[in-house]
């Protein structure tokens, strides 16, 4: 695996873009930062290229991938006809963390779209992934960078952790921004709906289109997710997570009995309410919302490695940026609160 650690310094930078743009072009696979996320990018209309991404992530087949663009233009060029509202949310929110979920032109190869008549597409607004883009002229379908079933990887090093040996390259442009994935919203009807919660939240949208729905699924577990990535048990850590929505006090009674059975126990909770409960490791995750978004997938990851027994966490408002929060951190407690 080519690692490229970016420097600032623009020439260098540059070459180490051109040469990560040139084994995409030639249909090999490499990981670059997206302000969301890492992602692992392959070119889109390669069908070869797009299979070794499945490969390297150990991915389900069914479950498809984001075609990355640099620009509405290049969007154009993947879909068929769009609402008129999709106008606005481009207008408002490219480039930028929103997947459009519209009728696919084929131009992708089919296993980018797990062989949906729909294709995700996402314009990102990370410099490096529009220098990319620019560089190889092509959609690049890019998942998150980490193995399946792990937290997607917000640095440089949580890609190396789990893919090195197994791409060909990864572009090293520092921490990711937002820290959790895109919001992706389906385009395909009158009202647009909400697939997956992520980093334009709910209310965002809602300022430009007036109207949003949210798959049923999200709130509903027994309804079957019209996105399909949205089945599987995500951003799980090694060891249980239990999700506590009540008062200081029980979040303490918790992790206290949790410790009188022999566990050591992991916390992870906001800055307030860190120092005021005793576990045996503890992280905190930041002041507000858009801190704990940031830092949750470090977290999680950071308890893999540590010895812990179960993970107590806070729960946090679902507004804003919060249900992304929750929505992640309810799959990685299989939504035991
Ligand atoms: O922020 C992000 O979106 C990151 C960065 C790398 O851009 N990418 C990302 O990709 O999170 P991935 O593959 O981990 O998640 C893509 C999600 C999955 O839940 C997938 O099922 C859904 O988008 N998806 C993709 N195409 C779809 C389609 N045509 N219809 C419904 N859902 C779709
Ligand atoms: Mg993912």
């Amino acid at each position: 695996t080519n690692y490229w650690k970016l420097t600032n310094n623009q020439l260098k930078d540059c070459e180490a873009i051109d040469e990560a743009a040139t084994m995409l072009i030639n249909g090999e696979v490499v990981a670059f930062p997206t302000e969301t996320v890492y992602g692992l990018g392959a070119n889109a209309t390669d069908h070869d290229a797009v299979n070794k991404i499945f490969q390297a992530k150990g991915r389900p087949q069914d479950n498809p991938l984001i075609a990355h663009v640099s620009d509405r233009v290049q969007m154009e060029k993947l879909v068929g006809p769009w609402p008129g509202y999709v106008d606005n949310l481009i207008e408002a929110f490219t480039p930028g963390p929103l997947t459009f979920v519209l009728p696919s032109n084929g131009i992708c190869a089919t296993n980018v779209t797990a062989g949906l008549s729909t294709i995700g597409v996402r314009i990102p607004s990370h410099p490096v992934a529009q220098q990319l883009l620019k560089a190889c002229q092509l959609p690049i379908a890019a998942p998150s960078a980490n193995l399946s079933g792990k937290p997607s990887p917000t640095t440089a090093n949580h890609v190396f952790a789990d893919l090195n040996g197994r791409i060909s390259g990864i572009v090293d442009g520092g921490p990711t921004g937002v820290g959790l994935e895109s919001t992706v919203i389906d385009c395909t009807q009158e009202i647009p709906v909400i697939l997956r919660p992520g980093g334009i939240t709910q209310e965002q949208i809602e300022k430009v289109t007036g109207v949003v729905m949210t798959d049923p699924a999200l709130a509903n577990q027994s309804d079957k997710p019209k996105s399909p990535g949205m089945k599987y048990r995500h951003y799980s850590p090694e060891v249980p997570l239990w999700i506590i929505d009540g008062s200081l006090k029980r979040m303490q009674q918790e992790i206290t009995g949790q410790k009188e059975t022999g566990n050591r126990v992991g916390l992870i909770a906001s800055n307030h309410i860190v120092d005021k409960l005793v576990a045996d490791e503890a992280i905190a995750l930041g002041e507000n919302l858009s801190e704990i978004a940031a830092n949750l997938y470090h977290a999680l990851r950071t308890f893999k490695q540590s010895n812990v027994d179960i993970i107590i966490c806070e729960a946090f408002p679902e507004k804003g940026i919060g249900q992304a929060v929750m929505n992640r951190l309810k799959k990685a407690a299989s939504n035991y609160i």
